[in-house]
């Protein structure tokens, strides 16, 4: 089998969203194939590999050749709540019955912050690099999860305002992002692990060198900015980053595994019937440094 990537929407997004042909992630990959995958994800940072009828523990022997995981623990189940192994984020409404949670579950209306355009771990003082998510089992309908990309935005705004960008911090924390939501009730100990961390608001990425925005629904403050200036202006960034001609979206198929990178993207779940099963298996590969340590 040979490697290919080919762009998903070549004529709309022809270095945006590739897609995966001629692997197969029950097998161990070779340090070769994983620097293919990774050239593959500084092009087109999301890639989709279809027909991958994995488990985690092959999700994660493949996700470790990227660099060293995340701990899935930024949500608020407990660790009696977890279905899954420490690293494996799961991201389903079901419980540990596997039973799906109620309405009013507080666990399940966290989760609905997923629905945001965000950057996974952008409140953890090192962020994801990348995310691979992998579909277990997918409603009839509803349920895409869509991807912005970061630096077509960038490279797409008007020279006054990329200016404006280009030395700023944001503070990241789930408690704004939830709170955007009306999720406002919060323990003792959820708050402590939730301070606002500070995060550049242009990155340029390693891999490329293209530079893009580091938006995300967690960003709720401007260092050194007044607040209602810092979030009107966030608001109309993420308006201009988040329209369709930058957005790709991904219609799932049980058995897709889909990889993006976390430093240029933006990605949000769409809505599906509650009252179905929706469940997919996350693993998180951490970044190398908070963003302010890393060259702009
Ligand atoms: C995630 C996420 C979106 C979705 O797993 O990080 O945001 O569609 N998921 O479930
Ligand atoms: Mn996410």
């Amino acid at each position: 089998m040979t490697l290919t990537i080919r762009p998903a929407e070549p004529e709309r997004l022809p270095d945006f969203a590739g897609v995966v042909d001629g692997i197969d992630l029950r097998e161990p990959i070779s340090a070769q194939t994983a620097a293919a995958i990774g050239a593959g994800m500084d092009k087109f940072a999301v890639l989709i590999f279809h027909d991958q009828h994995i488990n985690d523990e092959q999700q994660l022997a493949f996700s470790r050749h990227f660099g060293p995981l995340e701990q899935a623990n930024a949500d608020i189940r407990r660790p009696e709540d977890r279905r899954l192994a420490s690293e494996v984020a799961d991201i389903s409404n079901l419980n540990r019955n596997n039973e799906i949670m109620s309405r009013d579950d507080r666990r399940r209306l966290f989760s609905l912050g997923n629905m945001l355009w965000h950057s996974d771990s952008s409140f953890k003082p090192t962020p994801a690099k990348y995310s691979l998510l992998h579909a277990r089992i997918i409603p009839g309908k509803g349920g895409n999860t869509e991807f912005a990309d970061m630096r077509a935005a960038y490279d797409n705004l008007d020279d006054e305002t990329r200016e404006m960008c280009r030395d700023l911090v944001c503070m990241h924390s789930q408690i704004y992002s939830r709170g955007t939501l009306g999720f406002s009730e919060w323990t003792e100990d959820e708050l402590a692990r939730n301070q606002p961390v500070p995060q550049r608001l242009v990155r340029r990425h390693p891999g490329s060198g293209r530079r893009s925005l580091f938006l995300s629904a967690h960003a709720g403050e401007i260092v050194g900015w007044p607040m209602p200036e810092a979030r009107a202006f966030l608001r109309d960034l993420n308006e201009h980053a988040t329209q369709r001609r930058f957005v790709f979206a991904q219609e799932w198929r049980v058995g897709d595994l889909v990889m993006w990178d976390n430093r240029c993207m933006m990605h949000r779940a769409r809505r599906y019937n509650p009252g179905e099963v929706r469940e997919l298996h996350r693993t998180t590969v951490a970044d190398s440094a908070p963003t302010l340590a890393q060259a702009a």
